[in-house]
């Protein structure tokens, strides 16, 4: 009797002090929620201004608040707005040619990628091979600092989206970008205002197919 009444009594205190002083892991259905919708908005369809500098502070140290094995922060962010995007449109189509990827046209034509949305943040691994926590698990932190930057954008109100593509692997962008060769583009992530055009649902992955419940065999 004692016990399930102290044991009902913890469990309301419990649930209390959650509620009430927790500033953290509170329990917030509706995180859950935005996790199961959100969408990416492709960049082209993104409006301006998009996030103002307050907010993309916000946006970049959700970045920063992820899992990082060895607390190494084996990441880094530049942030591209204004004529910025235009220079780095610029870089591409300039290594488009060097590198022979393609002709002057089509390099022209790429001039404009980067300033596709309003703002761009271009997220860089940047591990270290002197520290003991292998490389991988590194670069596995910054695929988290993006995706919780897409996901705090969205929370926020704004649209993103991940690109990567030819420019993000090209030795004449990465060097014109002051990009180590221990370096690599994790991404451009693009951040603006919805347009008009909503962002269709892409085919999701087949839950089954991709869940083992348990040890083989
Ligand atoms: C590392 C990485 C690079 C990507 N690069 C591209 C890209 O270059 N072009 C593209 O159309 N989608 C790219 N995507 C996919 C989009 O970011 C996104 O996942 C997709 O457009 C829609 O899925 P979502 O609505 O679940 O975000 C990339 C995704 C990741 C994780």
């Amino acid at each position: 009797m004692y016990s399930s009444r102290m044991s009902r009594y913890k469990h309301r205190y419990k649930e209390a002090f959650f509620l009430t002083h927790i500033k953290f892991n509170r329990k917030t259905p509706a995180a859950y929620d935005l996790l199961m919708s959100r969408r990416s908005v492709k960049a082209r369809d993104m409006i301006g201004p998009g996030p103002d500098r307050a907010m993309m502070e916000n946006i970049l140290k959700a970045g920063m608040r992820v899992p990082d094995h060895g607390k190494l922060a084996p990441w880094r962010f530049m942030v591209l707005t204004g004529d910025d995007r235009k220079r780095l449109g610029d870089l591409i189509a300039a290594g488009l040619i060097a590198e022979n990827e393609t002709s002057e046209k089509i390099a022209d034509k790429m001039k404009s990628y980067a300033s596709q949305g309003p703002v761009l943040v271009i997220a860089i691994s940047s591990p270290s091979a002197e520290r003991p926590v292998p490389v991988w698990e590194q670069e596995l932190s910054i695929g988290a600092a993006c995706q919780n930057m897409l996901v705090a954008a969205t929370a926020l109100g704004f649209a993103s989206q991940w690109l990567t593509g030819w420019a993000s692997y090209s030795k004449t962008v990465t060097k014109g970008l002051g990009i180590s060769p221990d370096e690599k583009i994790a991404g451009f992530l693009f951040f603006g205002d919805h347009g008009e055009k909503i962002p269709s649902e892409r085919p999701r992955p087949n839950f089954d197919e991709h869940v083992q419940w348990g040890l083989p065999g």
